[in-house]
């Protein structure tokens, strides 16, 4: 892929590096290439269930100790995981342009591992723990829990630090995160199938506040139609293609 294949994204290089916000929306595609699985499509299952089924409260209410076998089988994936071209990409375009947010879906931690700072997690972190009686947030541990599902030191369970279909995004992070869609110039929808809300929204609210709105992903999403661009190819594929263009204009 050359700049010429960023399409209309390449005519943008030079609002973005005059200091025209960028705002960035990922979702699991983007860590599909550091070995991660989606949460939907051929890769998307897990024990020959889909993935989204375990993500309830419901579902760790009826059983948290298999929920957190699900959790534990994806902190052990992450343990082997590393940031992949398209993560660092985006590191690279924020050291770049002078306004940029990266709002992600994921609860990976990956971008901050490449080296995004500007990072909102709509969903939460899978690299923390929070006590369901005391509320405590704390690291997990690098190793696998000695036992699941694990308890907190005033012996309430222990759950993921991320948010559950049903449940209130972190306090503050939608509004960040619609804020930075709204401001932005140019709005990139990154490995996601566009159809959880309200990140799904974000790519609405930044089309009314005047954005340019680019799909990166190698499948049609439902977001296809209203987008101003549509890449289909993988993240790693383009994103290092638009830093390439970034960093030459900036040189
Ligand atoms: P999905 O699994 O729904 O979608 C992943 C998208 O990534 C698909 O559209 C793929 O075509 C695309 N994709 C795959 N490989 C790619 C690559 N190399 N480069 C670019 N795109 C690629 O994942 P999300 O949209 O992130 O929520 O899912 C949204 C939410 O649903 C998740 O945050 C999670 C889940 O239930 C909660 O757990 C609350």
């Amino acid at each position: 892929m050359n700049g010429g294949e960023l399409g209309g994204l390449a005519a943008l290089v030079p609002d973005l590096l005059a200091g025209r916000p960028l705002a960035v929306l990922t979702g699991a595609g983007i860590s599909a290439e550091s070995g991660l699985p989606t949460f939907r499509g051929p890769d998307g299952m897990w024990e020959g269930r889909r993935a989204v089924e375990l993500t309830t409260p419901e579902a760790f209410a009826a059983n948290p100790k298999e929920v957190w076998r699900f959790y534990e089988w994806r902190r052990a994936k992450l343990r082997e995981a590393r940031p992949n071209a398209g993560h660092v990409a985006l590191a690279r375009i924020e050291n770049v342009i002078s306004r940029m947010t990266l709002v992600t879906q994921n609860v990976d931690g990956l971008h901050r591992a490449a080296g995004s700072r500007n990072v909102i997690e709509l969903h939460g972190t899978i690299l923390k723990t929070r006590c369901t009686g005391c509320g405590v947030n704390e690291p997990g541990p690098d190793a696998p829990f000695p036992e699941i599902p694990p308890r907190c030191a005033c012996g309430s369970l222990l759950r993921p630090d991320v948010v559950w279909f049903g449940e209130m995004l972190p306090e503050g992070a939608f509004e960040a995160a619609a804020e930075a869609a709204s401001e932005s110039a140019v709005f990139l929808v990154v490995g996601t199938s566009s159809v959880v809300a309200p990140a799904s929204s974000l790519a609405t609210i930044a089309a009314r506040g005047g954005a340019k709105v680019f799909e990166i992903n190698p499948m049609l999403t439902p977001l296809a139609s209203g987008a101003d661009g549509c890449l289909r190819a993988s993240a790693s594929a383009v994103l290092p293609v638009l830093a390439d263009a970034l960093e030459r204009g900036a040189a």
